[in-house]
């Protein structure tokens, strides 16, 4: 039998998968139709990501999963007309791209780098940065990308922290969960990454209160979601020199407008969203992955936890 499964994304990334994503699963014995147009009640599977047409869950009678293209889940969590099962991306195409933005840019503050860049004067002040072992990072939000991170820059050596919503105990990380846990966390945070979900419990978790823990002139990272942090909250302990800088890569709204003071302040970083991005020759692996196991009556993988909203 032949599946038909509706692709819901962005135009662009179509010309990505049209060809790739029949092809990975009629390598694995499926034959599938994938096309952009079905009418809801042919369709078997949704390969859905926000940047895409259906918001409408609700007509779609016959098909079994909505399988996501993005790792971040607050867009479509909480949409009432879905009542199907939601399956979100876990790429190592994701995992390698934040692992490498993260560490990029830990690496720029932990040694300085940017004193060195077009210095305003010839200065020869031997001005030695610490050793990683001396340096704190603190990671809240210790899953698929926390993790990975926290092994890399374990791996160079820097005092890595973790922070999640249960108990974790992954290799070499100091892990802490809970608010006590994440209190310890923020004090000793010299460099702070924030990896989690936006949902419910994480919406505005960087605050003054939380920013005021942290050891004055930290740096903080955010690839997670832009409204994780207070913004007005941020600058302001950009401005009292709370904080030394700040580097972001997702915003409340994107693109982050040309008005925004973000774009402008001298102690923000602003990349556009680009920390990582889902690679769609490992996605069609792993969406397939799960079209063979729903099919064969196996559990499908990275089922998002509806209640918990990630
Ligand atoms: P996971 O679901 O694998 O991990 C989420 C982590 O956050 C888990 O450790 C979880 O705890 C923790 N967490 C969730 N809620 C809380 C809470 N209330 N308190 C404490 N910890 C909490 O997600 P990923 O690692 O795959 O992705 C993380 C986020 O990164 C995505 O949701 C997305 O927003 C963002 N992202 C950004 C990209 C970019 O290009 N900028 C690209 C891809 C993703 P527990 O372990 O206990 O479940
Ligand atoms: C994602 C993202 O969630 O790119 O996958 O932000």
């Amino acid at each position: 039998m032949t599946l038909n499964i509706l692709f819901s994304a962005a135009d662009e990334s179509w010309p990505a998968y049209q060809d790739l994503l029949p092809q990975t699963l009629d390598d694995i014995g499926i034959p599938t139709l994938v096309r952009r147009d079905f009418a809801p009640q042919d369709v078997d599977y949704i390969v859905y990501a926000p940047d895409g047409p259906t918001l409408d869950f609700g007509a779609f009678n016959r098909a079994r999963a909505v399988l996501g293209l993005w790792a971040g889940v607050e867009k479509i969590v909480t949409n009432p007309t879905l009542h199907l099962p939601l399956a979100r991306m876990v790429d190592c195409g994701l995992s390698e791209g934040m692992v490498e933005w993260v560490t990029g840019h830990v690496l720029r503050h932990h040694l300085g780098i940017d004193k060195y860049i077009r210095p305003a004067r010839r200065d020869w002040t031997p001005d030695y940065p610490v050793l990683a072992r001396d340096r704190s990072v603190a990671i809240l939000g210790l899953g698929q990308l926390g993790q990975a991170c926290a092994q890399a820059l374990q791996s160079l050596n820097f005092n890595v922290l973790g922070w999640s919503r249960r108990k974790r105990s992954p290799d070499n990380i100091a892990a802490y969960h809970g608010t006590d846990g994440l209190d310890a966390v923020l004090r000793r945070a010299e460099i702070l990454v924030l990896l989690l979900p936006l949902t419910d419990a994480t919406r505005n978790i960087i605050d003054e209160q939380s920013l005021g823990k942290m050891p004055r002139q930290a740096v903080i990272m955010n690839p997670g979601r832009g409204a994780l942090i207070d913004d007005d909250a941020l600058i302001r302990a950009l401005d009292s020199g709370q904080l030394a800088h700040a580097t972001l890569d997702v915003f409340r709204v994107e693109p982050l407008p040309d008005s925004h003071p973000f774009w402008h302040h001298p102690q923000i970083t602003v990349t556009p969203h680009i920390a990582a991005q889902t690679r769609p020759k490992t996605a069609c692996q792993v969406i397939a992955e799960n079209i063979r196991r729903d099919q064969a009556g196996e559990e499908m993988q990275y089922l998002v936890d509806r209640s918990a909203g990630y």
